[in-house]
Formats: structure tokens, sequence, C-alpha cells
């Protein structure tokens, strides 16, 4: 693999997000946390990640950036890179996925990773984003809360080593990120997204109302757009929609 990434492994974090915000000033780029075990994992929407010690990945990478490189209108471009280096990672150990609008990656209808993305933006440019990766491995028992989870091993009937695993996903992850194609990778990230072009039910979250619709793509800005069953042209930011599954 051309890329590899330097990962620093610890047995236990609150989560590994908080702990590269916490000593960013000393991390280059690319530079790689794991953790064993993560007390307080954080999800999207201000949920909790919850997972069994030593069974999943939880990791974050910094990406640092130079003035002038990155819009902060184009910051999408890190959730294409990292969902698509997710999936490159998936395939590759013969797992067939989807992305999830807009960086869940999906087995069917069934979450197998989540991101967190925490991007911190100056005069108009991102000067860096911590890509924090949940990837459920070798856990087979969820608990009930959760609604639609698998993990590698109930897909493949294998089990893992973490170590192992998370080398070859950095070496995906980090061959999306060295190549810098902000202005090259939307229409790939469009063509795995989970449900584009087929009608399937969603809730607008302002009105709490459920719709059908058909996922066009995305905008140059990381937008969802939808087709109504009616016929009109939506977009929707992060919290304005949800899927129903
Ligand atoms: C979600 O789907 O809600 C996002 C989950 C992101 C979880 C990962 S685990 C590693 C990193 N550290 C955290 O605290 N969260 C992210």
């Amino acid at each position: 693999m051309k890329n590899k990434i330097s990962i620093q492994w610890f047995d236990e974090l609150d989560s590994t997000n908080s702990e590269i915000q916490r000593r960013k000033d000393t991390l280059g780029n690319l530079s790689t946390i794991a953790a064993v075990n993560q007390t307080a994992g954080r999800g999207q929407r201000g949920n909790s990640w919850l997972v069994r010690k030593g069974e999943n990945l939880t990791f974050s990478i910094l990406l640092r950036f130079s003035p002038g490189e990155l819009e902060a209108g184009r910051q999408s471009w890190i959730s294409e890179a990292s969902a698509l280096g997710v999936l490159d990672y998936l395939r590759s150990e013969g797992v067939q996925c989807r992305i999830k609008w807009p960086n869940d990656i999906y087995y069917r209808n069934r979450k197998i990773c989540g991101m967190l993305i925490e991007n911190s933006i100056s005069e108009g440019w991102l000067s860096d984003s911590i890509v924090g990766i949940g990837l459920n491995v070798n856990q087979k028992e969820f608990p009930a809360s959760l609604v639609n989870p698998i993990s590698m091993a109930i897909i493949t009937s294998k089990e893992y080593s973490l170590k192992e695993e998370l080398e070859k996903l950095c070496g995906f992850l980090a061959e999306r990120y060295v190549k810098k194609e902000y202005s090259r990778l939307k229409s790939e990230y469009e063509e795995n997204l989970y449900r584009i072009g087929e009608y399937h039910e969603y809730s607008d979250c302002s009105t709490g109302r459920s719709f059908i619709a058909k996922i066009l793509g995305v905008t140059d800005e990381g937008l969802l757009r939808a087709e109504t069953k009616e016929g009109e042209l939506r977009e929707f930011a992060f919290k304005e929609i949800s899927y129903i599954i």
C-alpha cells in the first residue's frame, strides 16, 4: 500500500475526536488516534456512540489544510473522500456497501459505519478537520436501542484483527485524502449513494410529515437533492430530512 498513516493506539479514551481536538496543535496532517475502548464516544446529532470494548474500530484522523486550499463551501469534500475511502476498504474485504448521505456507510438497509466530522474554518477556508470513524468489525450482538446495526463479522463470518484492519483502512483513506481531488469526487460519491434514483419514504424534520421522494444527488455544497413523487425538486441540509427505513 502506497500511503501509510502512523497510528497511535490507546487502551481507553473518552473520545478519539476529543483527544485529537485537545492535542491538535502538536499533531501533523493525517495523524491518527485509535482507542480500544471509548468511554464517551460521540455521534451525529448529539447522540453518543456506544461500542463494546475491543470489538470495533473507533479512531480519528486529523486533516490539515493550507489557507486558500479548500473553501468552506466545499467542506462536503471531506465527507466524500472519507466515505469513498471506507467503501474502497470494505470492497477490498468483499463487503459491498453504499453511502447513506452524508457519511453513514450501509450494508443493504443496515448501518456498518458512522462518522463524526468536525471542521475548523478560518476566513472562509478550511483550516483543519477531525474525521472520527466508528466501524463495526467483530461485534455480533448489539443493544436493542440501535435500530439497524451490522458488522463485518456478521456479513463475512470472519473474525478480524483490529490493528491489521485499521492499517489497511487508513491506507485507503490516505489515498483519497492525499490526491486532493477537491472538484472531482462528487459524481463518484453520488454513484455510490444509498437509495439513489429510487422512490422511498422520508420524513421532513421541520414539519414531521413523511413524503415519498427519489434522491438525485448532492449539490456542490453537499446538500441532498431529491425529487418528490409530486415532481417537486427539493434540497435538504443534514438536520432537515430523516430516512424512513
Ligand atoms: C454517527 O453515526 O452518529 C457518528 C459516529 C462516529 C463515531 C466515531 S468513533 C471514533 C470517533 N470518536 C468519537 O467520539 N466519535 C467518532
